[in-house]
């Protein structure tokens, strides 16, 4: 088992930086990383921390290969929704990561069979380095919507309406938001290496206190974090963490 450690910071700037140093640290050790970078709104401010380093000549990640966390099921190519594209261009255009540097989840053909190929693929050239994960209201990472053991692979899952619901921010509407999707397993992710979990605002207090302090358990998949491999770090804010 890895460390865990809780970074309890004021705002949102310094939630950024925060979790920009960590993985600009973890990058410096490990030029070739393979990196999961979650979209989600929590980590956006992080991505340009990294993308303003990167333009200052102080972070190099032409060596880095980008995972894909997750993508809606059933969408048109180039639908506005796609998180690949919101991935696209919150952090692989902005840092330069392209071509044989990215990998991409599979959405379609017989996913079952094509998921098994991904992990194993992925387990084949080292596994993960770096996931920058965000926290979903129920407890999910990724979309590994409870109940998930810790060990599940990567697949195919319908979206709890609790995540339905929160995505609907992120496109106008809750009847926008598909309701299947693909995502990284709760296994490939909590055998990274390292995991920068960011955490911000009121809404996400209670199921912050409760992954790091309640009972392990599917209930709460990122309860597994207490258990994982490598080292976690949960950035969280204060309005998330409260006046403790
Ligand atoms: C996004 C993802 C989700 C989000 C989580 C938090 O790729 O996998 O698990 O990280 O739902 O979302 P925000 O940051 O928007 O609160």
């Amino acid at each position: 088992m890895g460390d865990l450690r809780i970074a309890v910071v004021e705002d949102d700037e310094a939630l950024s930086r925060t979790g920009a140093d960590l993985v600009a640290d973890a990058i410096a050790r490990h030029p070739t990383a393979a990196v999961v970078p979650a979209t989600g709104n929590t980590p956006m401010g992080l991505y340009a921390e990294l993308a303003g380093r990167r333009r200052a000549g102080t972070l190099d990640v032409g060596r880095v290969t980008a995972v894909q966390l997750d993508e809606y099921l059933g969408l048109d190519a180039g639908d506005r929704r796609s998180l690949f594209g919101w991935m696209h261009r919150s952090f692989l255009d902005p840092l330069g990561i392209e071509g044989e540097h990215v990998v991409r989840l599979p959405t379609d053909g017989d996913l079952e069979e094509a998921c098994v190929s991904f992990d194993r693929e992925l387990l084949a050239r080292g596994g993960i380095d770096l996931a920058i994960l965000g926290l979903g209201s129920n407890g999910h990472l990724g979309f590994n919507e409870p109940p998930a053991e810790a060990n599940v692979p990567t697949r195919a899952v319908d979206l709890s309406p609790m995540t339905v619901e929160a995505n609907g921010r992120y496109w106008g509407d809750v009847a926008d938001v598909p309701t299947r999707a693909v995502t990284l397993g709760l296994g490939p992710l909590l055998s990274a290496r390292a995991i920068v979990l960011v955490v911000s605002g009121l809404g996400k207090r209670a199921i912050v206190h409760r992954l790091l302090e309640g009972p392990v358990g599917p209930s709460v998949p990122a309860s597994f974090l207490q258990t994982a491999e490598g080292d976690v770090t949960v950035v969280v804010d204060r309005s998330a963490w409260g006046n403790r």
